[in-house]
């Protein structure tokens, strides 16, 4: 009952419950037909400035960074189109969109600093200036509405 199959299907048991759990875990009612509810940044997070000025040396760090961490799922284009995000269970946010730019400097760095379900906290990967300098690209990705 023992032999080395038996360990890695247990192991694979494992694997398979834990993504489960973390599914089960993020899935409030509207999760469950792939809607999340809205996410807001607190007001006092919002009004903070972003203390990176945008130059081109700051945007450049930001799209390294960018490419390295946020590609997969938000795409290169941040329209929400990556690699992975056909298997997630919430669609990326489309980054380029207006209600994404319409959002304020404070509003985007802390939702990268505070992280919601599979996007994932920045607060161990990434410094403070990292974290604007990322908003600062992302402001380089608003769709040119005609
Ligand atoms: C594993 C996939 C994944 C990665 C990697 C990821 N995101 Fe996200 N991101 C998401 C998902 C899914 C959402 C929607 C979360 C929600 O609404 O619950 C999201 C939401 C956001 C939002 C909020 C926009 C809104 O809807 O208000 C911003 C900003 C954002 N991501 C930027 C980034 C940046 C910058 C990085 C890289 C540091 C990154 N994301 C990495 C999946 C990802």
């Amino acid at each position: 009952m023992s032999g080395p199959s038996m360990v890695s299907v247990t192991a694979r048991g494992a694997a398979m419950s834990i993504v489960l759990l973390a599914l089960v875990g993020h899935a409030p009612s509207a999760r469950a037909q792939g809607r999340p509810e809205v996410w807001a940044a607190p007001e006092r997070a919002a009004l903070r400035p972003n203390p990176v000025v945008a130059t081109s040396d700051a945007v450049g760090r930001g799209h390294s960074l960018f490419h390295q961490s946020c590609e997969s799922c938000h795409g290169v284009k941040g329209r929400g189109d990556g690699s992975m995000a056909s298997s997630l269970p919430i669609k990326p946010s489309d980054l380029s969109s207006e209600r994404v730019q319409s959002q304020t400097d404070g509003a985007l760095y802390w939702k990268l600093y505070a992280g919601r379900g599979m996007m994932l906290s920045t607060q161990g990967t990434m410094t403070d200036e990292q974290r604007w300098a990322v908003v600062d690209y992302i402001r380089t990705l608003a769709a040119k509405h005609p």
